[in-house]
């Protein structure tokens, strides 16, 4: 039985969800599952806009099938060709074989290297601001090529003032009944996952968010329809904000986020102290986490968030503990910068992690390095109080 609901009058959602799924990409955590959208217009021609991931074919065919209810499909939209979408496409193209297939050139470059099917006669090549009238409704095709691969576009319906968004405006999490994000409390329940989607899936890609952030400025918009998530028909501004802060890569919150890692529990200590002190300084909005048994997506999504970060690692092999090794590359593989950092370093032998950390911040955009930093032999001692509270000082100053 097919699963739908409108969106508005005649434009359908028939995407679904995935709750089976255990690393989104095999890469990213998604405890509350996934969801997958696609949209189906019904004027004098029927559009189909992106498909879904293979996981959830079955329903998506029969949710297509059950809104067309016995019409032909005429054209099928491919926003972005990453398989999370576009691995429906060969189905749709041999239930519908009259179906014309709607891209710009990357669009079909991709479709070519992924997939075998004839494209032959079955290809509308658009171009950015390029226009594709259905009947009362007209589709306008925005184009934003690295948000978040390079043939991406966005598809502007004119009629209803919808922007077709592919992954941008996007969140993990399985739909549960609710479509629109203002039928589920967005900020408390979604906010989270929604900054952990956009800062480790599209993150890197601040300027060309930006870039089309300016585009969307010019359309009037009431509702944004992402490949992911819920959709948004009210405080728009709200999450537009959002990614302006996060595509800006400036913090929401004026927040501390301790990330620790540690073997025995000494240099956890020290972060434990530090983050007591901190709180005994005013400080309220602090965070710890365990490098090592965090998924670096969600560090990578907190330091969107907060303004302050703590970098407290042992040494390990002459290096920096690997778990934070691996926290500080994907940092700079994102552009990650324009942060306050402080240094907690330990080692028993040949400290060198303090040195380590600080030349790959040095390597990131306006990161400003509190100095000094704190330095344990094996274990802090009631020795260093002083240099304790100077890190606290220092930390908590620098929210203000
Ligand atoms: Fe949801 Fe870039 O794919």
């Amino acid at each position: 039985m097919f699963n739908t609901r409108e969106a508005v009058k005649n434009i359908h959602w028939v995407g679904g969800s995935d709750r089976r799924l255990a690393l989104f990409e095999n890469l990213f955590p998604v405890p509350r599952g996934v969801s997958y959208n696609s949209f189906l217009i019904l004027d004098e021609k029927t559009a189909l806009i992106d498909t879904v991931d293979s996981s959830i074919r079955q329903q998506f065919t029969d949710n297509v099938k059950g809104v067309l209810a016995g019409r032909k499909l005429d054209y099928l939209v491919i926003n972005h060709m990453e398989p999370d979408h576009c691995a429906s496409i060969e189905d749709i193209v041999l239930r519908y074989p009259e179906v014309k297939i709607v891209g710009n050139a990357k669009t079909f470059q991709f479709i070519r290297q992924f997939y075998d099917f004839d494209l032959e006669g079955r290809t509308v090549e658009v171009k950015e601001g390029d226009t594709l009238p259905l009947g009362e409704h007209t589709l306008q095709f925005v184009f934003a090529p690295m948000v978040h691969w390079p043939e991406v576009m966005m598809t502007y319906e004119q009629k209803e003032k919808i922007l077709f968004s592919a992954d941008a405006f996007g969140t993990f999490g399985a739909l549960n009944g609710n479509l629109f994000a203002d039928e589920v409390r967005y900020e408390r329940e979604w906010l989270d996952d929604a900054r952990r989607y956009y800062s480790n899936i599209v993150g890197k890609y601040g300027a060309q968010v930006q870039a089309v952030l300016k585009k969307a400025a010019g359309l009037e918009i009431s509702m944004i329809c992402p490949l992911h998530g819920p959709i948004w028909r009210r405080d728009l501004d709200w999450l537009l904000g959002k990614y302006d802060l996060w595509s800006r890569y400036v913090p929401e919150e004026k927040a501390v986020a301790i990330f620790y890692g540690s073997m025995y529990g000494n240099t956890e200590n020290a972060a434990e102290l530090l983050a007591s002190r901190l709180s005994q300084a005013g400080v309220q909005n602090v965070a710890m986490y365990d490098v090592s048994s965090t998924h670096v997506s969600y560090l990578i999504s907190e330091i969107f968030r907060c303004s302050t970060l703590v970098f407290a690692a042992p040494t390990y092999n002459m290096g920096i503990y690997p778990a934070m090794h691996n926290l500080l590359h994907d940092m700079k593989a994102l552009g990650l910068g324009c942060r306050t950092a402080a240094v907690l370093e330990n080692g028993s032998w040949a400290c060198a992690s303090g040195k380590l950390i600080r030349q790959q911040l040095a390597e990131m955009k306006n990161m400003t390095v509190l100095e000094p930093g704190l330095k344990l032999a094996s274990s802090l001692k009631d020795c260093q109080a002083p240099e304790l509270d100077a890190m606290v000082q220092a930390v908590a100053q620098s929210l203000q």
